[in-house]
């Protein structure tokens, strides 16, 4: 059996679960090859976390992979999707202040195109290598409710027969975590061929953050 069937995060995850520790600790991660091509990981974070004692989160949203901004900064949602995300969690008067962000691959995966870097969407290798980060996550910030923002992140906690299409904006109850809703990736959203798709499309997405936002608020 090849060793490639074996990435893994797991031995490179402390036992001591705080969130700085793990944000030091992610750094040093070679668990599968995405490290390779990234400026750093991007670990998740609330708003302002630098507080000695953590607010309770209502929510952890999670979204697919760094992108461009977020690998050069090394923070969650810091471009253009974080942008809109923020815009529609205001809308759907969600306090930010109570939402932790993360993804489900902690590195950027990219090709270039011309002089851009373009996502590449992860494999299933990839996001199964980097699941231990995720569970990790979970332990110490121990959400009421999980968003997953798009299909990457919704199949890997649904199952990859999980439609977004079909079922974003309801309540999914699995095994072992806390309800989940699945919704829309805001850079799906950005990447609408038409402004009356992408009208509907953020009006959905704002919907759904609403069933969010009334389900922490019971
Ligand atoms: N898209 C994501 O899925 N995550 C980010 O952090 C930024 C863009
Ligand atoms: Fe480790 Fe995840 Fe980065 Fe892979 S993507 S190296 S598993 S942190």
């Amino acid at each position: 059996m090849s060793r490639d069937t074996k990435k893994t995060a797991a031995p490179f995850v402390p036992e001591d679960r705080t969130l700085p520790v793990l944000r030091e600790a992610v750094q040093k991660c070679r668990g599968c090859d995405l490290y390779r091509n990234a400026t750093q990981a991007v670990f998740g974070e609330l708003e302002d976390d630098s507080k000695p004692k953590m607010p309770k989160v209502a929510i952890m949203m999670i979204g697919e992979q760094p992108g461009d901004q977020e690998d050069k900064q090394g923070r969650p949602f810091v471009g253009p999707a974080g942008k809109l995300l923020n815009k529609c969690l205001e809308e759907a008067e969600i306090d930010r202040r109570k939402v932790y962000v993360t993804n489900t691959v902690k590195h950027f995966k990219w090709e270039p195109r011309g002089k851009l870097r373009v996502n590449k969407k992860p494999n299933m290798e990839e996001i199964r290598a980097c699941r231990p980060w995720l569970e990790a996550e979970l332990d110490v910030v121990s959400p009421k409710l999980i968003v997953c923002l798009g299909a990457v992140a919704a199949q890997s906690l649904l199952g990859s027969s999980f439609k977004v299409t079909q079922s974003h904006g309801k309540v999914q109850q699995t095994e072992g975590f806390p309800p989940i809703i699945a919704t829309l990736h805001p850079s799906a959203i950005l990447r609408a061929r038409t402004d009356e798709d992408r009208h509907s499309q953020t009006r959905t997405f704002v919907q759904d953050l609403r069933e969010a936002a009334a389900l922490v608020s019971r």
